[in-house]
């Protein structure tokens, strides 16, 4: 703590408002004020991050430390992450990661910020292993190595910052994952994310068009992706910290928003082996528009949707027959 004053009393908050330093407390509250002022959803939440970022400080020990006083450079440097987030720029971006499924995550404006909702993929992936018939090894939550289990083949499609390629190999440890991208700028982020959790050696990153650069004679068990999805009718009504600073290339798809999808979904059927599985994030705008382009793949049969936390559809599952 070489940047903070620890205070001996809590009465700072009772003094005059010349003489009120500024504490934890009060930073806290100027700038979740500020930025609520100034369009932020989670002014208080921001609030909290980037003064814990600036202070090296876990955002819990905040709450043990108000009345602490940050000295100057301290201030300044939040200062200039608040003035920033207030004209926008997303708290991921300033800080530089962001969590997702209980690990922590590099994130550049090269990469598109993990969402809560793309956890469900992870969720969906574990699950679908779960009750899989296939001889998966350990790891698999279900099944016991021995003879004739087979390395689990997991291709992530559009892998961003690698987070579901990451957390395939953090939580299944005998599977191979191909984690694809068209951008070089994202694959080197990723490639930092696997090397920061260890799992280096389990992913393979290829910078392709879905599967253009991926040979030829590869099949995988398990098909990821959180694709553009976005249609181009939607892209105005995006909120400013979406449109302004996320990759374009991330977000954009077409006219029709499926565009991605459709071009995923013809590979996906002499990509996949027998039985194995299609699992890819949609909005739900486009629900019914990607279940019909399932429908249409004789060689996939449609699984049910899976909802998200406000009962949305939001992964469409489909399984080579
Ligand atoms: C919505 S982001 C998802 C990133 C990450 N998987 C996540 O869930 O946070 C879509 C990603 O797909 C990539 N992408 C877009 N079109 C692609 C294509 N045709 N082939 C491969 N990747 C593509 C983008 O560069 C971007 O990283």
């Amino acid at each position: 703590m070489t940047n903070v004053k620890m205070s001996q009393s809590s009465s700072q908050n009772s003094d005059p408002p010349h003489n009120n330093p500024w504490t934890v407390g009060r930073l806290l509250q100027w700038t979740a004020d500020y930025l609520k002022g100034h369009g932020s959803d989670s002014p208080r939440l921001d609030a909290e991050v980037l003064l814990a970022d600036v202070l090296r400080w876990p955002r819990i020990q905040l709450y043990a430390n108000f009345d602490a006083e940050p000295d100057e450079s301290a201030r300044s440097a939040y200062r200039e992450l608040v003035r920033r987030r207030a004209a926008g720029t997303p708290v991921a971006y300033l800080v530089g990661h962001r969590e997702f499924y209980s690990l922590d995550f590099q994130v550049t404006p090269d990469v598109l910020i993990p969402r809560p909702e793309t956890e469900l993929l992870v969720v969906a992936l574990l699950d679908a292993i779960k009750n899989s018939p296939l001889p998966l090894g350990e790891g698999s939550g279900v099944r016991a190595t021995g003879p004739g289990v087979r390395v689990l083949e997991i291709a992530d499609v559009g892998t961003g910052s690698g987070i579901l390629a990451v957390c395939a190999a953090k939580h299944l440890p005998h599977c191979r994952v191909t984690a694809v991208d068209v951008s070089p700028a994202a694959l080197k982020i990723a490639a930092a994310n696997a090397e920061k959790h260890n799992v280096s050696e389990m992913i393979e990153f290829l910078e392709s068009d879905l599967f253009s650069a991926v040979p030829a004679d590869r099949q995988f068990d398990f098909i990821l992706s959180n694709p553009p999805y976005v249609a181009d009718g939607e892209w105005q009504s995006l909120p400013p910290d979406v449109k302004n600073f996320e990759p374009k290339t991330a977000l954009l798809a077409g006219p029709r928003g499926t565009e991605v999808i459709e071009k995923l979904l013809s590979q996906a059927v002499s990509r996949l082996h027998p039985g194995g599985c299609l699992l890819i994030e949609i909005s739900p705008q486009i629900h019914e528009a990607v279940c019909a382009l399932v429908l249409a793949q004789s060689g996939l049969e449609l699984l049910p949707t899976i909802k998200d936390l406000a009962r949305l559809p939001r992964v469409v599952q489909a399984k080579k027959r």
